[in-house]
Protein backbone atom coordinates (compact mmCIF):
# COMPACT_ATOMS: atom_id res chain seq x y z
CA UNK A 1 0.00 0.00 0.00
CA UNK A 2 2.43 2.43 0.98
CA UNK A 3 4.64 1.43 -1.79
CA UNK A 4 1.96 2.03 -4.26
CA UNK A 5 1.25 5.17 -2.79
CA UNK A 6 5.26 5.92 -3.04
CA UNK A 7 4.78 5.06 -6.85
CA UNK A 8 1.76 7.25 -7.67
CA UNK A 9 3.65 10.32 -6.14
CA UNK A 10 7.15 9.25 -7.65
CA UNK A 11 5.74 9.22 -11.03
CA UNK A 12 3.62 12.69 -10.15
CA UNK A 13 7.15 13.69 -9.48
CA UNK A 14 8.53 12.64 -12.74
CA UNK A 15 5.86 14.61 -14.54
CA UNK A 16 6.86 17.73 -12.76
CA UNK A 17 10.76 17.00 -13.40
CA UNK A 18 10.51 17.09 -17.15
CA UNK A 19 9.47 21.11 -17.84
CA UNK A 20 11.70 22.01 -14.80
CA UNK A 21 14.71 20.16 -16.30
CA UNK A 22 14.26 22.07 -19.85
CA UNK A 23 14.22 24.94 -18.46
CA UNK A 24 17.65 24.31 -16.01
CA UNK A 25 19.23 24.04 -19.70
CA UNK A 26 19.72 27.47 -20.44
CA UNK A 27 21.08 29.14 -22.83
CA UNK A 28 24.40 30.54 -21.86
CA UNK A 29 26.68 31.22 -18.83
CA UNK A 30 25.35 34.91 -18.62
CA UNK A 31 21.98 34.26 -18.67
CA UNK A 32 22.47 31.26 -15.69
CA UNK A 33 24.72 33.64 -13.72
CA UNK A 34 22.16 36.54 -13.84
CA UNK A 35 19.82 33.93 -12.78
CA UNK A 36 21.58 33.09 -10.20
CA UNK A 37 22.50 36.28 -8.69
CA UNK A 38 20.38 39.14 -9.81
CA UNK A 39 22.90 40.58 -12.40
CA UNK A 40 26.27 40.12 -13.56
CA UNK A 41 27.33 43.29 -13.17
CA UNK A 42 27.41 43.23 -9.15
CA UNK A 43 30.79 44.65 -8.65
CA UNK A 44 31.03 42.99 -5.18
CA UNK A 45 30.39 39.13 -6.82
CA UNK A 46 32.37 40.13 -10.27
CA UNK A 47 35.35 40.52 -7.59
CA UNK A 48 34.56 37.04 -5.70
CA UNK A 49 34.24 35.48 -9.25
CA UNK A 50 37.42 35.97 -10.36
CA UNK A 51 39.00 35.26 -6.95
CA UNK A 52 37.26 31.81 -6.98
CA UNK A 53 37.91 31.43 -10.34
CA UNK A 54 41.78 32.23 -9.32
CA UNK A 55 41.56 29.11 -6.71
CA UNK A 56 39.82 26.65 -8.44
CA UNK A 57 42.57 26.93 -11.28
CA UNK A 58 45.34 26.45 -8.54
CA UNK A 59 43.34 23.99 -7.00
CA UNK A 60 43.23 22.38 -10.42
CA UNK A 61 45.67 18.83 -10.40
CA UNK A 62 47.46 18.62 -13.76
CA UNK A 63 47.66 15.11 -13.42
CA UNK A 64 44.93 13.16 -11.65
CA UNK A 65 45.58 10.01 -12.42
CA UNK A 66 49.19 10.30 -10.01
CA UNK A 67 46.33 11.41 -7.19
CA UNK A 68 44.13 8.80 -8.22
CA UNK A 69 46.75 6.26 -7.86
CA UNK A 70 48.37 7.49 -4.47
CA UNK A 71 44.38 7.33 -3.16
CA UNK A 72 43.72 3.99 -3.73
CA UNK A 73 47.05 2.52 -2.45
CA UNK A 74 46.08 4.40 0.61
CA UNK A 75 43.14 2.21 0.93
CA UNK A 76 44.74 -1.31 0.08
CA UNK A 77 47.08 -0.17 2.77
CA UNK A 78 44.64 -0.13 5.29
CA UNK A 79 42.72 -3.06 4.43
CA UNK A 80 45.82 -5.12 4.46
CA UNK A 81 47.01 -3.73 7.98
CA UNK A 82 43.92 -4.54 9.36
CA UNK A 83 43.63 -7.85 8.34
CA UNK A 84 46.80 -8.29 9.52
CA UNK A 85 45.40 -7.12 13.23
CA UNK A 86 42.27 -9.83 12.73
CA UNK A 87 44.87 -12.57 12.27
CA UNK A 88 46.97 -11.50 15.46
CA UNK A 89 43.73 -11.62 17.03
CA UNK A 90 42.89 -15.04 15.82
CA UNK A 91 40.11 -17.37 17.47
CA UNK A 92 38.43 -14.34 19.03
CA UNK A 93 35.47 -12.25 17.26
CA UNK A 94 37.59 -9.25 18.51
CA UNK A 95 36.40 -5.73 16.24
CA UNK A 96 38.63 -4.01 18.61
CA UNK A 97 37.62 -1.42 20.31
CA UNK A 98 36.39 1.40 17.46
CA UNK A 99 35.52 0.21 14.11
CA UNK A 100 36.70 2.58 11.60
CA UNK A 101 36.22 0.83 8.67
CA UNK A 102 38.18 3.05 6.31
CA UNK A 103 41.67 5.01 6.05
CA UNK A 104 39.76 8.75 6.30
CA UNK A 105 37.43 7.33 9.61
CA UNK A 106 40.89 5.61 10.83
CA UNK A 107 42.70 9.32 11.01
CA UNK A 108 40.02 10.41 13.45
CA UNK A 109 37.44 8.04 14.74
CA UNK A 110 39.09 5.99 17.30
CA UNK A 111 40.01 9.04 19.40
CA UNK A 112 38.24 8.93 22.54
CA UNK A 113 39.00 12.74 22.70
CA UNK A 114 38.03 14.03 19.42
CA UNK A 115 35.83 16.28 21.47
CA UNK A 116 38.41 18.42 22.44
CA UNK A 117 40.67 17.86 19.46
CA UNK A 118 37.68 18.65 16.73
CA UNK A 119 40.03 20.81 14.19
CA UNK A 120 42.35 17.14 13.62
CA UNK A 121 39.71 16.23 11.63
CA UNK A 122 40.93 18.52 8.96
CA UNK A 123 43.69 16.42 8.64
CA UNK A 124 41.85 13.57 7.41
CA UNK A 125 40.83 14.19 4.13
CA UNK A 126 41.56 12.35 0.99
CA UNK A 127 40.86 12.51 -2.30
CA UNK A 128 40.87 15.46 -4.85
CA UNK A 129 39.45 17.63 -1.73
CA UNK A 130 42.27 16.65 0.10
CA UNK A 131 43.92 20.28 0.67
CA UNK A 132 40.48 21.24 2.58
CA UNK A 133 41.09 23.00 5.98
CA UNK A 134 37.78 24.35 6.86
CA UNK A 135 37.64 26.46 9.31
CA UNK A 136 40.81 24.90 10.95
CA UNK A 137 43.44 27.04 13.49
CA UNK A 138 40.26 29.30 13.91
CA UNK A 139 37.80 29.90 16.67
CA UNK A 140 35.05 27.64 17.68
CA UNK A 141 31.85 29.22 16.85
CA UNK A 142 29.02 27.66 18.95
CA UNK A 143 25.59 27.66 17.69
CA UNK A 144 22.83 28.01 20.17
CA UNK A 145 20.22 29.17 18.28
CA UNK A 146 17.92 27.29 15.62
CA UNK A 147 16.55 29.81 14.39
CA UNK A 148 16.65 31.72 11.19
CA UNK A 149 14.82 35.09 11.10
CA UNK A 150 17.10 37.40 10.10
CA UNK A 151 18.23 37.01 6.54
CA UNK A 152 20.51 40.03 6.49
CA UNK A 153 21.68 41.10 10.34
CA UNK A 154 21.81 37.38 11.41
CA UNK A 155 21.18 37.16 15.26
CA UNK A 156 24.50 35.99 17.00
CA UNK A 157 24.33 32.10 17.96
CA UNK A 158 22.76 31.22 14.60
CA UNK A 159 23.96 29.24 12.07
CA UNK A 160 23.51 32.27 9.46
CA UNK A 161 25.89 34.59 12.08
CA UNK A 162 28.06 32.06 12.28
CA UNK A 163 28.84 31.18 8.35
CA UNK A 164 28.85 34.94 7.30
CA UNK A 165 31.86 35.93 9.77
CA UNK A 166 34.91 36.92 8.49
CA UNK A 167 38.36 34.24 8.96
CA UNK A 168 38.38 30.47 9.88
CA UNK A 169 35.50 29.25 12.19
CA UNK A 170 35.02 25.97 13.38
CA UNK A 171 31.20 25.75 14.09
CA UNK A 172 29.55 23.31 16.35
CA UNK A 173 26.41 23.09 18.32
CA UNK A 174 25.61 23.95 21.76
CA UNK A 175 22.67 21.09 21.44
CA UNK A 176 20.64 18.54 19.00
CA UNK A 177 18.31 21.37 16.94
CA UNK A 178 16.39 21.03 13.80
CA UNK A 179 17.01 24.31 11.40
CA UNK A 180 14.72 25.40 8.62
CA UNK A 181 16.78 27.60 6.63
CA UNK A 182 14.45 30.54 5.78
CA UNK A 183 16.85 31.13 2.47
CA UNK A 184 19.70 29.55 1.15
CA UNK A 185 22.44 29.60 3.61
CA UNK A 186 25.66 31.16 2.00
CA UNK A 187 28.80 30.41 3.65
CA UNK A 188 31.50 32.29 3.16
CA UNK A 189 35.65 30.59 2.74
CA UNK A 190 37.62 28.99 5.39
CA UNK A 191 34.46 27.20 7.64
CA UNK A 192 33.95 23.84 9.21
CA UNK A 193 30.26 23.06 10.03
CA UNK A 194 30.39 20.07 12.74
CA UNK A 195 27.43 18.78 13.93
CA UNK A 196 29.29 15.34 15.97
CA UNK A 197 28.25 15.14 19.05
CA UNK A 198 24.47 16.34 18.80
CA UNK A 199 22.15 15.82 16.11
CA UNK A 200 21.80 18.24 13.76
CA UNK A 201 19.18 18.41 11.24
CA UNK A 202 18.51 20.90 8.23
CA UNK A 203 15.47 20.43 7.79
CA UNK A 204 11.90 21.69 5.54
CA UNK A 205 13.96 25.12 4.98
CA UNK A 206 16.43 26.59 1.85
CA UNK A 207 19.50 24.52 1.11
CA UNK A 208 23.36 25.36 1.69
CA UNK A 209 25.32 27.25 -0.54
CA UNK A 210 28.96 27.74 -1.47
CA UNK A 211 29.35 30.11 -4.46
CA UNK A 212 32.52 31.75 -4.60
CA UNK A 213 33.82 30.87 -1.82
CA UNK A 214 36.64 28.38 -1.31
CA UNK A 215 37.61 25.66 1.36
CA UNK A 216 34.65 24.56 3.64
CA UNK A 217 34.11 21.33 5.60
CA UNK A 218 30.57 19.97 6.16
CA UNK A 219 30.38 16.99 8.37
CA UNK A 220 27.97 15.15 10.80
CA UNK A 221 24.82 16.88 9.53
CA UNK A 222 21.48 15.64 8.24
CA UNK A 223 20.06 17.28 5.18
CA UNK A 224 16.45 16.42 4.15
CA UNK A 225 13.27 17.85 2.53
CA UNK A 226 14.91 20.39 1.26
CA UNK A 227 12.92 23.41 -0.81
CA UNK A 228 13.89 26.44 -2.76
CA UNK A 229 13.74 29.69 -0.66
CA UNK A 230 12.05 32.30 -2.51
CA UNK A 231 14.91 34.84 -2.73
CA UNK A 232 15.65 38.19 -1.49
CA UNK A 233 18.19 40.12 0.58
CA UNK A 234 20.90 37.80 1.90
CA UNK A 235 23.88 38.34 3.99
CA UNK A 236 26.82 35.92 2.64
CA UNK A 237 29.29 37.74 4.65
CA UNK A 238 30.40 40.58 7.05
CA UNK A 239 31.00 43.38 4.63
CA UNK A 240 28.36 42.25 2.30
CA UNK A 241 24.77 41.26 1.49
CA UNK A 242 22.64 41.15 -1.83
CA UNK A 243 19.85 40.40 -3.70
CA UNK A 244 19.04 36.86 -4.68
CA UNK A 245 16.88 35.34 -6.72
CA UNK A 246 14.92 32.17 -5.83
CA UNK A 247 17.52 29.49 -4.57
CA UNK A 248 17.14 25.84 -6.50
CA UNK A 249 16.25 23.81 -3.74
CA UNK A 250 19.71 21.76 -3.36
CA UNK A 251 20.51 20.18 -0.21
CA UNK A 252 24.64 21.79 -0.99
CA UNK A 253 25.13 24.05 -3.78
CA UNK A 254 28.55 24.02 -4.86
CA UNK A 255 28.78 27.24 -7.18
CA UNK A 256 32.41 27.99 -8.23
CA UNK A 257 34.11 27.24 -5.05
CA UNK A 258 37.09 24.79 -4.11
CA UNK A 259 38.35 22.72 -1.90
CA UNK A 260 35.19 21.37 -0.60
CA UNK A 261 34.85 18.27 1.87
CA UNK A 262 31.50 16.71 2.89
CA UNK A 263 31.59 14.12 4.79
CA UNK A 264 29.08 11.38 7.03
CA UNK A 265 26.36 13.76 5.51
CA UNK A 266 22.86 12.10 5.86
CA UNK A 267 20.47 13.19 3.12
CA UNK A 268 17.40 12.72 1.33
CA UNK A 269 14.47 14.62 -0.58
CA UNK A 270 15.72 18.03 -1.85
CA UNK A 271 13.77 19.35 -4.34
CA UNK A 272 16.91 19.47 -7.23
CA UNK A 273 19.64 18.24 -6.22
CA UNK A 274 21.30 16.74 -3.37
CA UNK A 275 24.50 18.17 -3.81
CA UNK A 276 25.48 20.14 -7.30
CA UNK A 277 28.90 21.45 -8.57
CA UNK A 278 28.70 24.03 -11.31
CA UNK A 279 30.53 26.84 -12.65
CA UNK A 280 34.23 26.08 -12.43
CA UNK A 281 33.98 23.85 -8.62
CA UNK A 282 36.95 21.79 -8.00
CA UNK A 283 38.53 20.07 -5.70
CA UNK A 284 36.04 18.24 -3.82
CA UNK A 285 35.81 15.72 -1.61
CA UNK A 286 32.54 13.80 -1.17
CA UNK A 287 32.78 10.70 1.51
CA UNK A 288 31.33 8.47 4.26
CA UNK A 289 27.65 10.02 2.93
CA UNK A 290 24.56 8.71 2.97
CA UNK A 291 22.03 9.07 0.44
CA UNK A 292 18.57 8.05 -0.46
CA UNK A 293 14.89 9.35 -1.61
CA UNK A 294 15.94 11.47 -4.13
CA UNK A 295 15.70 11.88 -8.00
CA UNK A 296 18.67 13.73 -9.12
CA UNK A 297 21.19 13.22 -6.82
CA UNK A 298 24.41 15.00 -7.94
CA UNK A 299 25.03 16.84 -10.91
CA UNK A 300 28.51 17.87 -11.81
CA UNK A 301 28.53 20.68 -14.84
CA UNK A 302 25.37 22.64 -15.20
CA UNK A 303 25.24 23.16 -19.35
CA UNK A 304 27.77 22.31 -22.00
CA UNK A 305 28.58 26.31 -22.41
CA UNK A 306 30.34 26.20 -19.06
CA UNK A 307 33.96 25.02 -20.77
CA UNK A 308 35.46 25.79 -17.32
CA UNK A 309 34.12 22.63 -15.81
CA UNK A 310 37.37 21.63 -16.81
CA UNK A 311 39.29 21.81 -13.86
CA UNK A 312 36.49 20.14 -11.95
CA UNK A 313 38.16 17.36 -10.20
CA UNK A 314 36.15 15.66 -7.43
CA UNK A 315 36.22 12.15 -5.44
CA UNK A 316 33.29 10.35 -4.57
CA UNK A 317 34.56 7.90 -1.49
CA UNK A 318 33.36 5.31 0.85
CA UNK A 319 29.28 6.71 -0.21
CA UNK A 320 26.28 5.00 0.43
CA UNK A 321 23.61 5.54 -2.63
CA UNK A 322 20.69 4.01 -1.14
CA UNK A 323 16.99 3.43 -0.85
CA UNK A 324 14.44 5.22 -3.54
CA UNK A 325 17.61 7.16 -5.42
CA UNK A 326 16.59 7.43 -9.24
CA UNK A 327 19.50 9.09 -11.10
CA UNK A 328 22.70 11.13 -11.56
CA UNK A 329 24.88 9.92 -8.97
CA UNK A 330 26.47 11.30 -10.40
CA UNK A 331 26.25 13.33 -13.92
CA UNK A 332 28.88 14.59 -14.81
CA UNK A 333 30.02 17.43 -17.64
CA UNK A 334 34.01 18.01 -18.84
CA UNK A 335 35.49 17.19 -15.49
CA UNK A 336 37.06 14.01 -13.82
CA UNK A 337 35.16 12.06 -11.38
CA UNK A 338 36.98 9.62 -9.35
CA UNK A 339 34.25 6.68 -7.94
CA UNK A 340 35.83 4.82 -5.32
CA UNK A 341 34.56 2.33 -2.91
CA UNK A 342 30.95 2.99 -2.67
CA UNK A 343 28.06 1.15 -2.58
CA UNK A 344 25.02 1.65 -4.63
CA UNK A 345 22.18 -0.75 -3.85
CA UNK A 346 19.19 1.22 -5.46
CA UNK A 347 18.36 3.30 -8.52
CA UNK A 348 15.93 3.20 -10.50
CA UNK A 349 17.38 4.50 -13.90
CA UNK A 350 20.99 4.84 -14.13
CA UNK A 351 23.92 5.16 -11.40
CA UNK A 352 26.39 7.24 -13.42
CA UNK A 353 25.46 9.61 -16.59
CA UNK A 354 27.20 12.23 -17.96
CA UNK A 355 27.93 14.21 -21.52
CA UNK A 356 30.70 16.54 -22.63
CA UNK A 357 33.16 14.31 -22.64
CA UNK A 358 33.77 13.94 -18.95
CA UNK A 359 36.21 11.32 -17.11
CA UNK A 360 35.11 8.82 -15.26
CA UNK A 361 36.76 6.41 -12.99
CA UNK A 362 34.79 3.79 -11.48
CA UNK A 363 36.70 1.68 -9.10
CA UNK A 364 36.46 -0.76 -6.13
CA UNK A 365 32.52 -0.01 -5.82
CA UNK A 366 29.68 -2.31 -5.86
CA UNK A 367 26.62 -1.90 -8.03
CA UNK A 368 23.53 -3.50 -6.98
CA UNK A 369 20.65 -3.06 -10.14
CA UNK A 370 17.39 -2.95 -9.50
CA UNK A 371 14.73 -5.69 -10.75
CA UNK A 372 13.53 -3.67 -13.48
CA UNK A 373 15.04 -5.14 -16.75
CA UNK A 374 15.35 -1.89 -18.27
CA UNK A 375 17.41 -0.12 -16.15
CA UNK A 376 20.18 -2.77 -15.45
CA UNK A 377 22.96 -0.46 -16.87
CA UNK A 378 24.62 1.71 -14.48
CA UNK A 379 26.10 4.38 -17.06
CA UNK A 380 24.03 6.76 -19.18
CA UNK A 381 25.62 8.80 -22.06
CA UNK A 382 23.00 11.96 -22.26
CA UNK A 383 24.57 12.65 -25.83
CA UNK A 384 23.69 12.52 -29.89
CA UNK A 385 27.30 12.79 -30.02
CA UNK A 386 30.11 9.92 -30.20
CA UNK A 387 31.08 9.14 -26.77
CA UNK A 388 33.25 6.25 -27.90
CA UNK A 389 36.38 8.03 -26.54
CA UNK A 390 35.32 9.56 -23.20
CA UNK A 391 37.09 7.84 -21.00
CA UNK A 392 34.91 5.97 -18.55
CA UNK A 393 36.40 2.93 -16.99
CA UNK A 394 35.83 0.42 -14.18
CA UNK A 395 37.76 -1.19 -12.72
CA UNK A 396 37.37 -4.02 -9.88
CA UNK A 397 34.02 -2.74 -9.70
CA UNK A 398 31.57 -5.92 -8.55
CA UNK A 399 28.02 -5.93 -10.03
CA UNK A 400 24.70 -7.59 -8.42
CA UNK A 401 21.69 -8.97 -9.80
CA UNK A 402 22.99 -8.06 -13.60
CA UNK A 403 24.09 -4.90 -13.34
CA UNK A 404 26.57 -3.70 -16.07
CA UNK A 405 28.94 -0.80 -17.02
CA UNK A 406 29.13 0.32 -20.19
CA UNK A 407 33.47 1.23 -20.61
CA UNK A 408 34.57 3.72 -23.39
CA UNK A 409 37.65 5.54 -24.28
CA UNK A 410 41.32 4.19 -23.71
CA UNK A 411 42.23 1.73 -21.01
CA UNK A 412 44.08 2.94 -18.44
CA UNK A 413 47.23 1.76 -19.21
CA UNK A 414 48.66 1.32 -15.98
CA UNK A 415 46.38 0.52 -13.93
CA UNK A 416 46.59 3.29 -11.46
CA UNK A 417 46.10 1.70 -8.27
CA UNK A 418 48.78 -0.80 -9.20
CA UNK A 419 51.49 -2.01 -6.64
CA UNK A 420 51.96 -5.32 -8.46
CA UNK A 421 52.23 -7.07 -5.08
CA UNK A 422 49.46 -5.52 -3.54
CA UNK A 423 46.85 -8.25 -2.69
CA UNK A 424 43.75 -7.14 -5.15
CA UNK A 425 40.88 -7.09 -2.75
CA UNK A 426 37.39 -8.54 -3.23
CA UNK A 427 35.80 -5.86 -3.67
CA UNK A 428 31.95 -6.48 -3.13
CA UNK A 429 32.48 -7.45 0.81
CA UNK A 430 35.39 -4.67 1.12
CA UNK A 431 33.07 -1.61 0.10
CA UNK A 432 29.91 -3.10 2.23
CA UNK A 433 32.16 -2.92 5.40
CA UNK A 434 34.24 0.46 4.01
CA UNK A 435 30.85 2.11 3.87
CA UNK A 436 29.21 0.45 6.79
CA UNK A 437 29.04 3.65 8.81
CA UNK A 438 27.94 6.16 5.90
CA UNK A 439 25.76 8.86 7.00
CA UNK A 440 25.90 10.91 10.16
CA UNK A 441 27.49 9.17 13.17
CA UNK A 442 25.99 9.20 16.74
CA UNK A 443 29.26 10.66 18.44
CA UNK A 444 29.51 10.44 22.09
CA UNK A 445 31.82 12.93 24.35
CA UNK A 446 34.60 10.89 26.00
CA UNK A 447 34.22 7.64 23.74
CA UNK A 448 35.48 7.20 20.20
CA UNK A 449 32.96 7.74 17.72
C1 LIG B 1 23.29 34.94 -23.67
O1 LIG B 1 21.95 35.15 -23.38
C2 LIG B 1 21.63 36.53 -23.17
C3 LIG B 1 20.19 36.60 -22.69
O2 LIG B 1 19.39 35.68 -23.38
C4 LIG B 1 21.91 37.31 -24.46
O3 LIG B 1 21.61 38.67 -24.26
C5 LIG B 1 23.37 37.15 -24.82
O4 LIG B 1 23.63 37.80 -26.05
C6 LIG B 1 23.73 35.67 -24.93
N1 LIG B 1 25.17 35.55 -25.11
C7 LIG B 1 25.73 34.70 -25.95
C8 LIG B 1 27.23 34.71 -26.00
O5 LIG B 1 25.10 33.94 -26.65
C1 LIG C 1 51.27 10.55 -2.13
O1 LIG C 1 51.50 10.05 -0.85
C2 LIG C 1 52.77 10.39 -0.33
C3 LIG C 1 52.96 9.68 1.01
O2 LIG C 1 51.80 9.68 1.78
C4 LIG C 1 52.87 11.92 -0.21
O3 LIG C 1 54.15 12.29 0.29
C5 LIG C 1 52.67 12.54 -1.58
O4 LIG C 1 52.67 13.95 -1.49
C6 LIG C 1 51.34 12.06 -2.17
N1 LIG C 1 51.19 12.55 -3.52
C7 LIG C 1 50.15 13.24 -3.93
C8 LIG C 1 50.16 13.58 -5.36
O5 LIG C 1 49.24 13.55 -3.19
C1 LIG D 1 40.91 31.84 3.91
O1 LIG D 1 42.11 31.46 4.53
C2 LIG D 1 43.27 31.62 3.71
C3 LIG D 1 44.44 31.03 4.47
O2 LIG D 1 44.55 31.56 5.73
C4 LIG D 1 43.46 33.09 3.40
O3 LIG D 1 44.57 33.26 2.56
C5 LIG D 1 42.21 33.58 2.70
O4 LIG D 1 42.31 34.98 2.46
C6 LIG D 1 40.96 33.29 3.50
N1 LIG D 1 39.81 33.64 2.69
C7 LIG D 1 38.91 34.55 3.06
C8 LIG D 1 37.86 34.86 2.08
O5 LIG D 1 38.95 35.07 4.15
Amino acid sequence: MAKAVYNLLLSLCLVVVIPTLQANILENTTTYVEQHFGTVDDEYWKERASVARKLSENAYFPDPHALTRNFTLTVQKDIASSKKIRRSLSGKQVEGPCEATNPIDRCWRCDPDWESNRQKLADCVQGFGRKTTGGKGGPIYVVTDPSDNDMVNPKPGTIRHAVTRNGPLWIIFSHSMSIRLNEELMVSSNKTIDGRGVDVYFNKGAGITVQYANNVIIHGIKIRDIVPGNGGLIRDSEEHYGFRTRSDGDGISIFGASNIWIDHVSMRKCSDGIIDAIMGSTAITISNSHFTDHNDVMLFGANEQHTIDKVMQITLAFNHFGKRLIQRMPRARYGFVHVVNNDYTHWEMYAIGGSSNPTIISEGNRFVAPDDNNAKEITKRVTNDDWKDWQWRSMDDVFENGAFFIQSGPEMKTRPFGLKDMITPKPGSYVQRLTRYAGSLKCRVGEPC
